[in-house]
């Protein structure tokens, strides 16, 4: 049989196990990324093609040119628009453009939702200041505003003060500043414990992969700090998530293939913060899912993109979590504890981002993380344990 080519969108770090994956299958990989020098493009046998992961009509081109048999991303929303019209143009089946649009415009995906009756937080969009105060007057405190159309927690802000004129204007230009379009969303601050809902569909059915707890820095930016599996709510919490988690995915549309979906439990009971039409990032995905059930969730998404039949069936039922480093603005000095924190038992890998000399900012967004520490342990208490004890032994200095 001759051997299969698949594109895959962004060659990161973020990407790398998704590159690194699909040459281990055998394929032939064909690597996109603007930034020439990405780590994915040094992974021996990648064909690189230097473009913009969100260039549609260049990506298009170059899937024609390789005529490439698939394509995928791993864990970036922008770039499923350049997968579906990929897919549209070459015929590939997989997730339709109206499906993804709804699930990268936060604004399109309320309304899906809501239209569908699946429980969403109330909503307004505001594309500008006077229709922002207006929102802000109609939903009350406390709530949220963010870019309608961003990711990696950028331009999030809680307000809960209605007098506090200066920080509503504020949190207003922060969140605009993120958004493509100029569009921002206000909405009702949900508050209650928030889990993700890795799915996989394929023949238009839903399945539930895992869920998994997280942790945030909190108020004001809600950055992520950690997730562990599977879930420790209780069975009822669980069935009820997963039966909004499914309708979310029917109401965007996702028929085939990966999705996300984050949902806050809150006192009326699950409600969905977003979707993606994709797969989790931030190691929920590449590392916590395989560990704690040994489904191989990228392998699935790339048989899936090449129109295979993957297989996702729960192999064990284990613990797993990541924890990332906590930390202050400022140069990285030192950090040592590393070695020691690795012989911990449970503890799989520590990974450091940014290292000494660096200079780092408080965790505003996801990219701003130093580092972090993954464990697998019999349950989610005792890889969330096996974390926390690393990160005890861990000592980054700061200056
Ligand atoms: N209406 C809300 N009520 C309570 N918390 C919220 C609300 N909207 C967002 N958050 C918090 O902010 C986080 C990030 O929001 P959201 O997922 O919408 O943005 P994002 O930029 O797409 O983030 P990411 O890419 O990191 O998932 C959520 O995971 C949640 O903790
Ligand atoms: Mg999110």
């Amino acid at each position: 049989m001759m051997q299969k080519k698949i594109m895959i969108l962004g060659a990161s770090i973020l990407q790398l196990p998704a590159i690194e994956k699909a040459i281990q299958m055998g394929l032939s990989v064909v690597a996109v990324d603007m930034n020439a020098d990405a780590v994915g493009f040094r992974v021996p046998g990648v064909t690189k093609e230097v473009i913009s992961t969100i260039d549609i009509p260049e990506i298009v081109k170059a899937a024609k040119r390789h005529s490439i048999d698939g394509i995928m991303t791993l864990a970036t929303d922008m770039p499923m628009r350049s997968v579906a019209a990929v897919s549209k143009e070459m015929g590939f089946g997989g997730i339709d453009e109206d499906a993804v649009f709804k699930a990268t415009n936060k604004i399109a995906m309320r309304i899906a939702l809501k239209d569908k009756n699946v429980p969403v937080p109330n909503f307004f969009k505001a594309s500008d200041k006077a229709e922002y105060l207006n929102a802000v007057k109609s939903i009350g405190v406390p709530f949220i505003v963010k870019p309608a159309d961003s990711s990696g927690s950028r331009g999030i802000f809680k307000v809960s003060d209605l007098e506090d004129k200066k920080l509503i204007d504020e949190a207003y230009s922060y969140a605009r500043t993120y958004s493509r379009e100029g569009d921002v969303i206000v909405e009702e601050y949900m508050s209650g414990p928030e889990v993700s809902v890795e799915t996989i569909s394929l023949d238009g059915v839903c399945h539930i992969i895992r869920i998994t707890d997280k942790i945030t820095t909190g108020a004001p930016h809600f950055v992520e700090m950690g997730h562990s599996q599977p879930t420790c709510l209780d069975a009822e919490t669980v069935k009820r998530i997963s039966e909004v988690t499914v309708q979310a995915n029917k109401a965007i549309g996702i028929k085939c293939g990966p999705s996300h979906t984050e949902i806050i439990v809150t006192q009326q009971g699950p409600k969905i913060v977003e979707l993606g039409a994709r797969l989790g990032g931030d190691n929920i995905t590449t590392h916590l899912v395989p560990m704690s059930t040994g489904v191989d969730m990228v392998e699935c998404c790339i048989k899936i993109a090449l129109g295979e039949k993957p297989d996702i069936s729960q192999k064990w039922d284990k613990g797993a979590a990541v924890r990332y480093f906590r930390q202050r603005p400022g140069v990285v000095k030192s950090i040592c504890g590393i070695e020691e924190a690795k012989r911990i038992p449970g503890v799989k890998q520590i990974s450091v981002v940014h290292s000494v000399g660096e200079e780092v900012t408080d965790i505003t967004g996801s990219g701003a993380r130093i580092g972090f520490v993954i464990a697998q342990d019999e349950n989610a208490k005792a890889a969330i344990a096996d974390c926390e004890k690393a990160l005890s032994k861990i000592k980054i200095e700061i200056g």
